[in-house]
């Protein structure tokens, strides 16, 4: 066999059976629902991996998930076809909601209990998100005084979960973060390290990370959240999915706690009790 012919199809055709097969294996791991749009797009994503794997087709790759119990090669394709994209104070009004209005109202009934107030962002990515929520944290810590928070992210990919912990992001990636917040809270890189920048150690000594599945039937999370952000994931579940993760988010808040999802999400027709506080932000009563 010459090499042209171990590469995957030239034009990138996936077989029916095989597009279909995936489009199983993704949902019922993580909930991602791809329609039949999505045919060239996971072709596109997955023609490197089958070079990588030495596999000559997409019915070949099937195969290898299939044969796969430890489920490492589900855990790749996931981390192929899923969609990373975030930033820092991504869909500000949320940061603004948790400043003014959550925050000073849980920080000094918590300081009074001596138990720090307890945030969760699930389906996290990179760390941004999280990240951004402690900078809000602990800027209303500075200004109200008192309370003490605990923060965890999370992500259903390895890869996402160690950047999150690794906690070092380009420069560029800082547009839109306020100056003052940006000497407060990271450290720029210098020589080799140039153009990238570090959260500051002490804030992220607070943030802790794991890897979490949102499908999985039990979250370790520890304790029930009074805050809880699932933002830009769900949208890219189905309804059933969608239904599921909400009831279990859910079932994670503490009553006054509250869910955070994205500003295009929403939890319309789904039975969940609770009450629409915000856009995109709701609690539980
Ligand atoms: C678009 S990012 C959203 C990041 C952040 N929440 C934001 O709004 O900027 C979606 C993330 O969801 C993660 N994800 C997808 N399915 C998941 C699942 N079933 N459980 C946990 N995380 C999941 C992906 O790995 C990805 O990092």
């Amino acid at each position: 066999m010459n090499s042209a012919a171990a590469l995957p199809l030239a034009g990138g055709s996936i077989s029916p059976r095989a597009f279909r097969t995936i489009v199983e294996v993704v949902h019922s791991y993580c909930g991602i629902a791809l329609g039949p749009d999505k045919q060239n797009l996971v072709a596109n994503r997955l023609r490197k991996r089958l070079v990588v794997l030495g596999l000559r087709t997409y019915d070949d790759y099937c195969d290898l998930l299939a044969a796969d119990s430890t489920d490492t090669e589900i855990e790749s394709l996931i981390d192929l076809i899923t969609t990373n994209h975030t930033l820092f104070f991504r869909e500000p009004e949320h940061f603004r909601f948790l400043s003014e209005r959550v925050l000073p109202l849980l920080g000094p009934t918590m300081a009074r209990s001596g138990k720090p107030v307890r945030m969760w962002s699930a389906a996290c990515s990179s760390g941004e998100e999280p990240y951004t929520m402690a900078i809000v944290a602990a800027e209303t810590q500075r200004r109200e005084g008192g309370f003490q928070w605990r923060l965890l992210g999370s992500d259903i990919s390895r890869a996402m979960v160690a950047a999150s912990t690794r906690a070092v992001y380009s420069s560029s990636s800082l547009n839109g973060v306020p100056a003052d917040l940006l000497h407060r809270y990271f450290l720029r890189g210098v020589r080799s390290r140039d153009g990238y920048v570090r959260v500051d150690p002490e804030l992220q000594r607070q943030v802790r990370f794991d890897r979490i599945n949102l499908l999985d039937p039990v979250y370790p999370v520890g304790e029930l959240q009074h805050v809880i952000f699932c933002r830009n994931v769900m949208i890219y579940f189905d309804e059933e999915s969608r239904a599921k993760v909400v009831k279990q988010l859910v079932r994670h808040l503490l009553p006054g706690g509250y869910l955070f999802v994205g500003y295009s999400e929403s939890l319309g027709g789904l039975a969940h009790g609770l009450e629409a506080v915000s856009h995109g932000v709701y609690r539980r009563p």
